[in-house]
């Protein structure tokens, strides 16, 4: 991930913002990432402007250490970090339909841990389903051990010293334009999406 520190940016997308259809539409992708993940760089940038020595900080630094914080900026911190490192992570995950299935280490992993790639995605969809209001589902590395988790609002497995390998956000925003309410949909077009060799690379880095 570039851009680490402060000032943050918005990346453009490393693919064009009609990649993902028919499962991710345009217009999604066009508010998703122009819209709602500009404010949270504009937020967070805002928010440290009379903060130097958090200035200093990663993004990945600035979550970790949100809970030490003075209350005034614990939580504003935690939301607007949180949802630079949650959207950019997340859109960097997506990829033109093209692997159905993760290879190497990080699908041997899978397998061991779920005993098959189809009782991971039943587990995956199930605890994205789950989410009550606004938050996000993932595959996380937890002391070695793969691990489905689901977050709040823009919460990061930092925060429980877990490490991200996989993630789908299912905030409205995400899906409701195509999708309207019906989250499993999106939920399946997503897996249609999903860029497996960038959950392999998140994989080797998180077990290193
Ligand atoms: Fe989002």
């Amino acid at each position: 991930m570039e851009n680490t520190y402060y000032p943050f940016i918005n990346l453009p997308l490393p693919y064009d913002y009609d990649a993902l259809e028919p499962f991710i539409d345009t217009k999604t992708m066009h508010l998703h990432h122009d819209k709602h993940l500009q404010t949270y760089i504009d937020n967070l940038n805002a928010l440290l402007k009379n903060y130097p020595n958090l200035q200093k900080l990663s993004l990945q630094q600035l979550i970790q250490t949100a809970n030490t914080l003075p209350t005034d900026i614990q939580q504003p911190l935690r939301n607007n970090a949180g949802g630079v490192f949650n959207h950019r992570f997340y859109f960097d995950l997506l990829a033109n339909p093209s692997e159905d299935v993760p290879t190497g280490p990080l699908a041997a992993k899978i397998i061991q841990t779920f005993g098959s790639f189809e009782l991971f995605k039943a587990a995956f969809t199930k605890a994205a389903l789950s989410v009550f209001g606004s938050g996000y589902a993932w595959l996380v590395l937890d002391n070695n051990r793969l691990s489905i988790i689901t977050t709040a609002n823009q919460n990061t497995p930092f925060e429980l010293c877990m490490y991200p390998i996989l993630t789908i956000d299912v905030w409205e925003h995400a899906y409701y334009l195509k999708h309207y309410n019906l989250r499993k949909n999106y939920i399946e077009n997503w897996f249609k999406v999903v860029n497996w060799t960038q959950a392999k690379k998140n994989y080797l880095a998180a077990a290193t």
